[in-house]
């Protein structure tokens, strides 16, 4: 991670959805001749930014939560008392597909519009199969249209709704449905790549989350876990036990969990964008995690009640003052470690030849000045599987 592979003075030729070849733009001129040409000048060309973790199927946003935050309510008390997710879920149930989508694809071409062209979208505002099944389709629909790559993830394990925590066994006839309809629906429709369950004291517990993403796994789906955000609960150690794509948050993980990520392929991916919108001092260790051998990947976590940024680039920012990572590991958390932790390290997150033609262009003449103009749109425009995605400021032929 210490060392992102920056270049100078180098092209990058494109054909079709891949990258061709990289090298002196002379001998590119002459090895594809005819070829259209966009001249960066001087400015910096990365792989496009990987946003490896999102919840960008919502309905209204909760800027009241933010308030009683402010006022010193709890994130989890505001939960326990029928807010937070239960909120979102409310909202999102009474919503049609088609309006779900025009909302989600205006708040995705934000990201877009930042230097993303891979998103990572879970479902989890639904929590019944119908509804969940309606947000998996929206994703579905929204990657078959935009220009963005889309990763759709099942979060039918987001919270226990409502109606089955009001009722006795309403939580393990929850589960159930989890495992008996909602997994099975998902896998068979092949609407979702990953399974994901927030592992959280008062949410899912430790155990609960095993048995869910071990039957997630058997039907296929590969996993993630929201482990040891806010209270630490071994949610590291269960991700590394299951085989899981990644362990997201990690804000309160424990040296257990720090060793078992560094041991093992299990991407940690840090969202310390969550941690500041909420207000906490915590933040996961990424200095630890990356001494100790551990991926570590960088995500906005875009979600209407803990982080609602579309800005990429910002996070890297809080990355590097905030978790103390390096620029270059920053910058590599959120390109190939963002890709290591959606399964697609050979597809995109590198300009190198073979790879998906997924590009951004800063107007920065440095690479550092990514994370260091903060909360700054650089991004001037961005190509996903070699078709123009994002312009901004640049006539893209
Ligand atoms: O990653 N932790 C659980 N899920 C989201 C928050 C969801 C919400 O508050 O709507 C998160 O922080
Ligand atoms: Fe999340």
């Amino acid at each position: 991670m210490r060392d992102a592979g920056i270049r100078r003075d180098v092209a990058v030729a494109v054909t079709g959805d891949r990258i061709a070849a990289v090298g002196v733009y002379g001998e590119l001129e002459r090895a594809y001749p005819g070829a259209t040409t966009i001249d960066c000048g001087g400015r910096v060309l990365a792989p496009g930014l990987v946003d490896s973790h999102t919840h960008a199927i919502f309905g209204r946003p909760r800027a009241d939560e933010q308030e009683q935050r402010a006022a010193g309510a709890d994130y989890l008390a505001i939960a326990a008392r029928g807010g937070g997710i239960h909120a979102s879920v409310r909202d999102l149930r009474t919503r049609s597909e088609a309006e779900l989508a025009d909302l989600a694809r205006g708040r995705l071409l934000r990201l877009a519009s930042y230097g993303t062209t891979t998103v990572e979208v879970k479902s989890g505002y639904g929590l019944t199969v119908e509804d969940e099944i309606k947000t998996l389709r929206v994703i579905a629909r929204l990657a078959a249209e935009l220009p963005l790559r889309l990763v759709p993830t099942w979060l039918g394990a987001h919270e226990i709704p409502l109606e089955h925590r009001a009722t006795p066994g309403g939580r393990r006839a929850y589960i159930e449905l989890l495992i008996n309809e909602m997994i099975p629906q998902v896998a068979a429709a092949r609407l979702a790549v990953f399974a994901d369950v927030f592992c959280e004291p008062g949410v899912f517990t430790l155990e609960e989350a095993r048995t869910i993403l071990t039957a997630a796994r058997a039907a296929g789906l590969a996993l993630k876990l929201h482990a040891d955000e806010l209270v630490a609960g071994g949610g590291a150690e269960l991700a590394v036990e299951l085989g899981a794509t990644s362990a997201d948050h990690l804000a309160t993980i424990s040296p257990a969990g720090v060793a078992a990520l560094a041991s093992a392929q299990t991407v940690a991916t840090l969202l310390p964008g969550t941690m500041l919108f909420l207000g906490k001092a915590a933040h996961a260790p990424a200095r630890a995690l990356v001494d100790a051998g551990a991926a570590v990947a960088l995500a906005t976590d875009f979600n209407p009640g803990t982080s609602p940024t579309p800005n990429l680039p910002l996070i890297l920012t809080l990355g590097v003052s905030q978790l103390r990572l390096s620029s270059s590991e920053a910058i590599v958390a959120a390109t190939v470690n963002g890709a290591a932790a959606l399964g697609l390290a050979a597809e995109t997150g590198q300009i190198a030849p073979g790879f998906s033609a997924d590009l951004a262009l800063f107007d920065i003449a440095d690479v550092r000045e990514l994370p260091y103009w903060y909360g700054d749109r650089r991004c001037q425009a961005t190509w996903v599987r070699g078709k123009a995605c994002h312009q901004f400021d640049l006539p893209v032929p």
